[in-house]
């Protein structure tokens, strides 16, 4: 779905910019310019940035994953 019409920014391009680490909105508009126009997009925008951060939590901690292993004497 279009997010911003203005800039072409879909709810899809947010939520890979929440997951890849985007600190907060403002800097959401730097890397992407959405809600940097007309303005008529930032609540959805914003909210669809809130939604992802919460949902991106967690697949952004993989990899990061630190498993004991017991060498056998
Ligand atoms: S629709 Fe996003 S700035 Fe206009």
């Amino acid at each position: 779905m279009i997010v911003c019409v203005c800039h072409r920014v879909s709810d899809r391009d947010i939520a890979i910019a929440a997951s890849s680490g985007c600190p907060d909105f403002e800097a959401l508009q730097d890397d992407l310019r959405v809600a940097t126009a007309c303005g008529a997009c930032r609540d959805c925008a914003c909210a669809v940035f809130e939604e992802s951060r919460v949902e991106g939590a967690a697949p952004r901690g993989r990899g990061m994953v630190v498993v004991p292993i017991r060498l056998a004497a």
